[in-house]
């Protein structure tokens, strides 16, 4: 086997170790004990698959680091690799969020985007009174979607302003989310499914590939001077005299980025690591937060969150804040994340449970979403309270590698929930068109979603979901 495969070039791909039973995963359930393992590194790693430089998320990797920088010393190991996550995680901010005011214009965007993407996309059937909407796969993932080509990538997607696009919005979503689904999933759920993983490497290696190779170009047309090699740098610098690229949208985040003199394949690694935070993962915490305040059972809370939209000041935008970090703390995005320990360790669990006996080598599982529902830290944990202090909630993340993205995130999503409840009368469509279908299982004692697509297929990703409106 071995040799046939070594002789087609594809031992990469293959493991030749012998299989061994997993240890079973330590869980946290509670934000003092994934607080004390999420905020410190040096014991307790990441286990994210890291292809070609990486991103910001798969600096703290000691093992990863002693290979890098070939050094026998474990400490300068890994200092060097929180320096490079530091300093990495700095410009790409720096980049993202250049000005005070950025973040008002991300919310501005979100905000004009949604509504005219609704109006655009609504129909009518024939004597059926009222306005239908796919929010998920017309709107909300597509005005995500737009954030990754338009503002970070450089990708040029088909629209029916742009006939001559790459890739249509609901293509390149789906090559983002495959992504991803590697990166993610691969890594959060399915470690221990080697026949699940290995399909989504190859899809993500295509899909990687493809979309590396077209920021790349984006790259080099905003700084020639990126480009690998001597005839790449003269075709980037003549394209860019032709086709001058800084009236793009991406231009702004590239240029940044560019003008920190990091090579290429840095560059790429981190933007990446960004443009499928900023689309897949966002789109879906979301879709969950319009569907979550659909519900029948919240129909109080739906009828103050249409008070507080048309009130619009500034009291009312902070509780809408918080009823949006309510719907993100029940019906979170992701249910929680890993980390494997480095050495052996006594995890604080707090709340008069015993600390957590870890083994160097163990897998822990962060169980945000349990923690999330824990009464000492929510008290009356299943009431959606809008009130709660935000400093509670750890909604993407904590520690060390929490997501630069937290902040953006509330805001904008804020900006959909206006745009989508302030429709009239606003509700699911009849049938199961106004569901977003999927199931729930108890995974590492976490309930897990599953979307139900419209082909009948089972993702991680939210399928259709139909609303109607009236005029
Ligand atoms: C609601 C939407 C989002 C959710 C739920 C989310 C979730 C997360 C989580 C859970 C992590 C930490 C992973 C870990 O510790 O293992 C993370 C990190 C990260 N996220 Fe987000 N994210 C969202 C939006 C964004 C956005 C909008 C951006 C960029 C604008 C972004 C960029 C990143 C980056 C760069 C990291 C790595 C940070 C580091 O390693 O220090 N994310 N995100």
């Amino acid at each position: 086997m071995k040799a046939s495969l070594t002789r087609q070039k594809l031992t990469a791909k293959y493991s030749f170790d012998h299989p061994s039973a997993l240890r079973v995963p330590k869980v946290l359930n509670t934000f003092t004990g994934i607080k004390t393992v999420f905020s410190d590194p040096s014991r307790f790693k990441v286990i994210y698959e890291k292809y070609g430089y990486g991103s910001i998320m798969m600096f703290d990797n000691i093992a990863q680091c002693v290979e890098t920088f070939s050094s026998s010393l474990f400490s300068l190991s890994l200092t060097t690799a929180l320096l490079r996550h530091n300093s990495d995680k700095e410009y790409v901010l720096h980049a993202l969020f250049p000005e005070k005011d950025s973040l008002n214009q991300y919310a501005a965007w979100f905000a004009s985007s949604v509504k005219a993407k609704i109006q655009e996309k609504s129909w009518k059937y024939t004597n059926v009174p009222g306005n239908y909407v796919d929010i998920v796969k017309d709107v909300v993932n597509i005005v995500s979607v737009h954030v990754a080509a338009d503002k970070l990538t450089g990708i040029s997607l088909k629209t029916k302003e742009n006939p001559s696009g790459m890739y249509t919005e609901n293509e390149f979503f789906d090559m983002l989310s495959t992504l991803v689904s590697t990166l993610i999933f691969v890594t959060f759920l399915t470690f221990d499914e080697p026949e699940t993983s290995f399909a989504l490497h190859e899809a993500a290696m295509q899909a990687g590939t493809i979309i590396g190779a077209l920021t790349a170009k984006s790259v080099m047309e905003v700084a020639p001077s990126t480009s690998p090699n001597f005839l790449a740098k003269v075709a980037a610098g003549t394209a860019s005299l032709f086709w001058p690229p800084n009236g793009k949208p991406s231009y702004p985040f590239l240029s940044k980025l560019a003008a920190t003199g990091r090579p290429l394949d840095q560059l790429l690694g981190n933007i990446l690591g960004v443009a499928v935070g900023a689309s897949v993962n966002y789109s879906q915490a979301a879709v969950n937060v319009i569907d979550f305040y659909l519900d029948d059972a919240r129909v109080n809370e739906r009828a103050h969150i249409v008070q507080l939209i048309s009130k619009g000041d500034a009291a009312s935008n902070t509780l809408l804040r918080g009823y949006v970090c309510e719907a993100m703390r029940l019906k979170p995005q992701f249910p929680g994340l890993w980390r494997e320990a480095v050495v052996d360790a006594h995890i604080p669990q707090g709340q008069g449970l015993p600390d957590l006996e870890i083994k160097a080598g163990d897998r822990i599982w962060g169980s945000f979403r349990n923690a999330h529902i824990n009464p000492s830290d929510f008290p009356d944990p299943t009431t959606v309270n809008p009130n709660r202090p935000l400093a509670s909630y750890n909604l993407n993340g904590a520690g060390f590698h929490n997501c630069p993205g937290t902040t953006y995130a509330q805001q904008t999503i804020a900006e959909i929930v206006k745009a989508v409840f302030s429709l009239k009368n606003v509700r699911r469509a009849p049938g199961d068109a106004g569901k977003l279908n999927g199931f729930t299982e108890i995974i590492h004692e976490t309930e897990t979603d599953f979307y139900v697509q419209r082909n009948g297929t089972v993702s991680p990703w939210p399928g259709s979901l139909h609303l109607v409106y009236d005029d």
